[in-house]
């Protein structure tokens, strides 16, 4: 107990009290106040109060920890509000305190330029920003902190109430880890951990540059983003760099993968037996088709040979796809990343990105050291040093400031909405355009697409991830007519090179997002000339089809006679949609649960 009440002192790491009124003495002393006058008493009282309640406060912690999931609803409801309300009681204490403390500074600094210089003490009001209905934003680079020893912790990682500066830690980033945790994890979000980055690329360069070292193996999935092709293959491959071995496999399946370990494990046997590591990463929805890969199974079979698994979920988003939610956690891929930048903010308005994983690879205060069990079920020590904040995040600064993440906060509360039209104008555009007998859609929504049953296997309520690809290989046109009609598709289709936007986006990946890839890596990826990689928006899809279709009439007819009358006719369209709107609601609405489990 009395360890407990220490946490408050100023001394809390050199006191020698034995009880609660040693620890006020201590701290009395510390700051020079006699405790004879009325005020030294009033401070003593108060001090004491606090020392006891900290112990209070823990163990309503620890009973939290204990019972709350026994609990029914009506427990939890009175819980909430009963704690909610101690929040109150808190916070007016310390804002009763700000009226003497504010005195006090009053009778200390006293002219006008000092005043200036130094501006308003952040203390005094921002007690009540506390209660602000969004998260605050914490614009700033460093923070008061409360003393020596207090501060000192801060710096060990033991002191979460000071975040010391902004490229560490700051309150706004780490509403938004939290909430992404809470997010992707539900249920399992005490386990897990997650660290914000200033882009989704930094975000794949942390989780990479903490876990590989120098000529280790990485077995990606093929299709993956071009900008993490290109770190993977002009950084980490580079011998003056890592000299990593980069290697891709082909394929949704656990089959596909578990060849393709094996050829790999049997060509860099060399640096196997030099003790060097295979690491494999994924992109699922993958770029540009959006097809979906066997995510648990492939973790599965991958940590069956203690390989660790990273996994970009950017295009499923926490909608989507929620991979660590998975009820085994041999089928969780150990890092997952997320670039904000694209469905989760939802409107294009800042760049931003995350790694999520547990608790014990993300974060353990400085020196110490957590034991868990490894999938068999032997013991395994992490050390401080082997989390991804000391290793990664705390020594290179690509941290997300709190402008940003505030963006991100207040863009995912339409995540759902928004996904839910997304995939519903996927099927419809994917669906329509593949009726047309000289257009190739590659798009799992199809039910005779060869990734069709993935989809169906892995995404929540088999919905299809907002991406796929046409091209017009069929036809052949020439590039010039090509790049005429693609020139011609805006306003309705948006010439950004982005995805997850609200608006519908087009782009060639063969010129630009994948440009980085050779010819015959662009073949392996099943990128054509000509294909339109269509990131969906929240627009009518009739809309996009109609576009599409008189733009067709204008460049191509012209040079392929009849080439527009594939279009599906008018009706037709109206009734794909009404049908497709009508059954993925339908879906939805069944996998809602009933107002009998609700009450629980
Ligand atoms: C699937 C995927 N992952 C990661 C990224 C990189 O994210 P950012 O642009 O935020 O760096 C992108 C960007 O387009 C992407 O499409």
């Amino acid at each position: 107990m009395l360890s407990v009440a220490r946490e408050l002192s100023p001394r809390r790491s050199t006191s020698t009290a034995e009880d609660v009124d040693g620890l006020v003495a201590e701290q009395l002393a510390h700051f020079s106040i006699d405790s004879k006058t009325e005020g030294g008493q009033a401070l003593a009282r108060l001090a004491g109060h606090l020392y006891r309640a900290n112990v209070d406060l823990h163990q309503l912690w620890d009973v939290t920890v204990r019972e709350l999931r026994g609990l029914d609803r009506r427990d939890r409801i009175a819980w909430f509000n009963a704690k909610k309300f101690l929040c109150f009681q808190l916070a007016k204490l310390l804002d009763t305190l700000q009226n003497p403390f504010r005195f006090s500074y009053q009778a200390l600094v006293e002219s006008q330029s000092n005043r200036l210089a130094k501006g308003p003490y952040p203390l005094f009001d921002n007690v009540a920003a506390i209660f602000s209905s969004t998260p605050v934003i914490a614009r700033t680079a460093t923070y008061l902190y409360a003393c020596t020893e207090w501060i000192d912790d801060a710096f060990q990682g033991r002191e979460p109430l000071l975040e010391v500066y902004s490229r560490l830690l700051n309150p706004t980033s780490i509403t938004l880890a939290n909430h992404i945790v809470d997010l992707e994890c539900g249920p399992l979000a005490g386990e897990y951990m997650a660290w914000n980055f200033n882009s989704g690329m930094a975000a794949i360069d942390a989780a990479l540059s903490h876990l590989v070292g120098y000529r280790d193996i990485i077995l990606s999935s093929r299709n993956i983003y071009g900008g993490a092709f290109q770190l993977l293959h002009d950084w980490f491959r580079k011998p003056s760099n890592l000299d990593v071995a980069v290697e891709f496999f082909d394929g949704y399946t656990v089959e596909a993968f578990q060849v393709a370990l094996a050829d790999v494990r049997a060509r860099h046997d060399n640096r196997l037996k030099d003790g060097r590591q295979v690491y494999v990463y994924l992109e699922s929805p993958c770029n540009p088709h959006g097809y979906v890969l066997d995510v648990p199974g492939i973790c599965q079979a991958a940590h069956a040979q203690k390989l660790t698994v990273l996994l970009d979920s950017t295009v499923g988003t926490p909608f989507l796809s929620q991979p660590l939610r998975r009820m085994s956690p041999a089928e969780r891929p150990d890092f997952v990343i997320h670039s904000y930048t694209k469905d989760i903010t939802g409107s294009g308005t800042t760049t931003a990105g995350v790694v999520i994983a547990r608790n014990e690879r993300m974060f353990i205060p400085k020196g110490e050291s957590v034991t868990t069990t490894d999938l068999a079920g032997r013991a395994v020590t992490w050390r401080w040093n082997e989390t991804l904040f000391w290793n990664v995040f705390y020594v290179k600064g690509a941290f997300l400031d709190a402008d940003k993440a505030f963006e991100v906060i207040n863009g995912s509360r339409t995540l759902e909405l928004r996904m839910l039209r997304k995939c519903i104008s996927t099927t419809v555009l994917a669906q329509a355009l593949a009726r047309h007998p000289q257009i190739h859609v590659k798009c799992n929504a199809l039910e005779t697409d060869d990734n069709a049953e993935m989809r169906r296997k892995i995404l929540r309520l088999e919905l299809p991830a907002p991406l796929f690809t046409v091209d017009f290989e069929r036809v052949g046109f020439d590039r010039a007519t090509f790049t005429r009609f693609f020139d011609c598709l805006e306003p309705a289709f948006g010439h950004q090179v982005s995805l997850g936007q609200s608006n519908t986006v087009v782009l060639c990946p063969a010129l630009t997002s994948h440009s980085e890839l050779g010819p015959d890596e662009l073949r392996a990826a099943g990128i054509e000339p000509t294909t339109i990689r269509i990131s969906l928006g929240d627009e009518d899809p009739r809309q996009l089809l109609v576009h599409f279709q008189r733009t067709a009439e204008l460049v191509l007819d012209p040079l392929c006679p009849g080439f527009s009358n594939g279009f599906l006719k008018p009706t037709a369209l109206d009734e794909l949609y009404r049908k497709s709107y009508m059954d993925i609601h339908q879906r939805w609405l069944d996998a809602l649960p009933n107002t009998d489990e609700l009450l629980k």
